[in-house]
């Protein structure tokens, strides 16, 4: 044991703080140690009626007929069960079940083992069970029973995790090649990455789309989740620890850990593709994804950045525009004639008009009612914007300057093709905020302005 954990101590040290991407320091999979670290055996009663189950080291699943998560997790503990020969299985369905119920579910899911009600009301509570599911490993002992391992709940991914602490010296031979883990196994040991990549916008890509009604199009669900058709995230599985871009969906199943590597910075453009991301680069994104962000944050800061993401209202960073000079519609002309002249017969071309003399002195006013000459930060004072142009090309379509010296598709933003939800919507309520349009509805209002009127 003393020497895995100084091997773990080498290679912390080695990965700790990671400068060149911009992340904060960090130490990697800093729960390891711990989590490999035998547990203290704490002795137990085990009510008369259990003890004929309980012969040899027993994984007791404590579970509730009707709860979800017991249901999304009883297939994981089969398997775990024809895995493990060594270990007995016992379902302890919670006190209130009822005969009819625990035989339903064990039909509805194939369970192999035998279960039984705790009744009286005993086990559970000599556990610390305060819901399900939870899991302990009893054990027999010559003066009685010992548990030796709790998870209290038990969850997704956890069977990689109790075969890791059953067998610590071969860690890593538990992770089958190809297995879908989810991201409760890798945080298990890599605490301070999952902290931080709960901060971060993947850990809500699945909710953007729940609030949005839009889970069941699987058009859309695909880069909103991970391993989505290939073992990982199954449609409609709202609490599935794959809904959301989770650790696996940059670093494959698994992770190195089953022996396959994936150059997780080589996944970034297979979601950030030119129609869902606005000028994507690694470079720009990596930043962006700091594993040890958390390190940095107090609680209070970490709950504020939670509610910004569930809420929606967390910056975007990669939402902007390359680099650029505005150059004005004026300069389009020569080219896209006919698009100049629908657009400047658009409320948008007029809507400097709509502001009278101070307000058209005001930045306040002018930063949504006109284009800045430059791209990126919106500029402090009216003089950094062109107030004769109103809401302009650039506005919509990004600086013009490099397209207009060579024109192509790639040097401009084409919004034609893109997902209008992942990158247009958020275009356009960067001016129609819920202040000043209340009732945004992306399709009725990206039809009113089609062909530029
Ligand atoms: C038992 C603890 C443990 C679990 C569980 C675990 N890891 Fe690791 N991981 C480590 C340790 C220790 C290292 C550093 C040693 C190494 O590279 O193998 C590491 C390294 C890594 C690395 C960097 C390897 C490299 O060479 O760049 C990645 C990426 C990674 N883990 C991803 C994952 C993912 C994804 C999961 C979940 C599927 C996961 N880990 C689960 C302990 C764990
Ligand atoms: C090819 C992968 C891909 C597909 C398919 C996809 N998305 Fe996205 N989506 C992304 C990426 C990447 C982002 C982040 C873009 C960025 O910030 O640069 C995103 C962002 C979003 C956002 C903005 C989130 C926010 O923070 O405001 C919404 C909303 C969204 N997508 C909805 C959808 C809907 C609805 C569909 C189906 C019509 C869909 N997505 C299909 C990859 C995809
Ligand atoms: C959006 C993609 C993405 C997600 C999601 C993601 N990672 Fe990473 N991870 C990366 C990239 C990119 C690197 C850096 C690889 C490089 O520089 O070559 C990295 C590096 C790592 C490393 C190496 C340590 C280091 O400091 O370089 C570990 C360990 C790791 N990730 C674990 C995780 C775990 C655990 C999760 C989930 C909690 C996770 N990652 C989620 C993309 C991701
Ligand atoms: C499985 C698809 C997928 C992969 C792979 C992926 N992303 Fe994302 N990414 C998304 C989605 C979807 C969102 C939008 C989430 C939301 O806000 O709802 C997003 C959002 C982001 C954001 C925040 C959005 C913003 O506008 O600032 C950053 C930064 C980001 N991704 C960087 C990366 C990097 C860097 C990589 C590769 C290391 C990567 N992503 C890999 C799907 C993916
Ligand atoms: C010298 C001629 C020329 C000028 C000037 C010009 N464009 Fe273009 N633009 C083109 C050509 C040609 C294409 C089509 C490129 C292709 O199909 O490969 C195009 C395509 C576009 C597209 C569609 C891109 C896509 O992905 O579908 C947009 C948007 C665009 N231009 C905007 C502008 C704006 C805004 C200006 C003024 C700042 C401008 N263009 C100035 C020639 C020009
Ligand atoms: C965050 C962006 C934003 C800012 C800042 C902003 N506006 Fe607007 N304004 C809009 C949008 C978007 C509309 C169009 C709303 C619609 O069509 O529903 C609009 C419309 C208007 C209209 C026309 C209303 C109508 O009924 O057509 C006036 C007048 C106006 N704004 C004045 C102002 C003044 C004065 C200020 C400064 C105090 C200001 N705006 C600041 C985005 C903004
Ligand atoms: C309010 C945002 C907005 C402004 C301002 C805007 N566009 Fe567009 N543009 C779009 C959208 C959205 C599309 C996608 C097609 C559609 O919905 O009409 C588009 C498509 C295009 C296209 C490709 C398809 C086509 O219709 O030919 C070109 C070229 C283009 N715009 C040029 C321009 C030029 C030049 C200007 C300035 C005179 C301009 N746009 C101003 C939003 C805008
Ligand atoms: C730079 C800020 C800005 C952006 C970006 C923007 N708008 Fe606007 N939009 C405005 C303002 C300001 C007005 C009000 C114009 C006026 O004074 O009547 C407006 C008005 C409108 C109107 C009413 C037009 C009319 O003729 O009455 C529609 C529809 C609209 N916008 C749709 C969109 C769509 C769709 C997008 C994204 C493709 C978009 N806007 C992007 C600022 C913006």
């Amino acid at each position: 044991m003393s020497r895995v954990l100084a091997w773990l101590l080498i290679i912390g040290l080695a990965f700790a703080g990671s400068p060149d991407r911009g992340w904060k320091d960090g130490t990697v999979a800093k729960g390891t140690a711990g989590l490999l670290a035998p547990v203290d055996p704490v002795p137990v009663e085990v009510p008369e009626a259990l003890q004929p189950h309980i012969t040899k080291p027993t994984f007791v699943f404590y579970f509730s007929p009707g709860c979800p998560h017991c249901q999304a997790t009883i297939g994981e503990v089969i398997s775990l069960s024809e895995k493990l020969p060594d270990i007995a299985f016992l379902g302890l369905a919670t006190s209130r079940s009822t005969p009819e119920e625990l035989e339903q579910f064990r039909v509805d899911y194939g369970v192999p083992f035998p279960m039984v009600v705790d009744r009286p009301r005993g086990f559970a509570y000599q556990i610390g069970a305060r819901s399900t599911p939870t899991v302990v490993l009893v054990e027999p002992t010559k003066k009685g029973f010992q548990v030796t391992d709790h998870y209290g709940p038990w969850f997704e991914g956890a069977s990689v995790v109790f075969r890791i602490r059953r067998d610590p010296a071969n860690a890593f031979s538990q992770f089958d090649a190809g297995a879908w883990q989810g991201d409760y196994a890798c945080g298990a040991c890599h605490v301070e990455e999952a902290q931080s990549w709960n901060l971060s916008h993947h850990a809500v890509a699945y909710r953007t789309l729940w609030t949005q009604e839009r889970t069941s199009e699987p058009e859309c669900v695909g880069c909103h989740v991970t391993g989505m058709g290939e073992g990982g995230f199954e449609m409609g599985h709202d609490g599935s620890v794959f809904a959301g871009v989770g650790c696996e969906a940059c670093h494959g199943p698994s992770g190195p850990h089953d022996g396959e590597r994936v150059d997780a910075a080589t996944m970034c453009e297979t979601c950030h593709d030119a129609d869902h991301s606005i000028d994507f680069s690694v470079e720009k994104g990596l930043p962006h994804i700091d594993h040890f962000l958390a390190n940095g944050m107090t609680q209070t800061e970490q709950e504020a950045r939670w509610m910004a993401l569930a809420q929606g209202t967390a910056p975007r960073p990669l939402l902007a525009f390359p680099e650029g000079d505005n150059v004005g519609p004026d300069a389009c002309v020569g080219c896209h004639e006919e698009t100049v002249t629908a657009w400047k017969g658009s409320g948008h071309a007029g809507a400097m008009k709509h502001l009278d003399a101070t307000q058209a002195g005001q930045v306040e006013c002018v930063s949504c009612h006109a284009t800045p000459d430059v791209s990126g930060a919106p500029p402090k004072t009216v003089e950094g914007f062109d107030v004769d142009h109103g809401v302009a090309c650039e506005s919509c379509h990004g600086p013009g300057e490099a397209h207009v010296a060579a024109p192509s598709k790639t040097n401009i933003q084409g919004l034609g093709e893109s997902c209008p939800e992942c990158v247009l919507d958020a275009i356009c309520t960067s001016c129609h905020d819920t202040e000043w349009d209340p009732a945004w509805n992306l399709e009725v209002r990206r039809e009113a302005i089609r062909g530029h009127k």
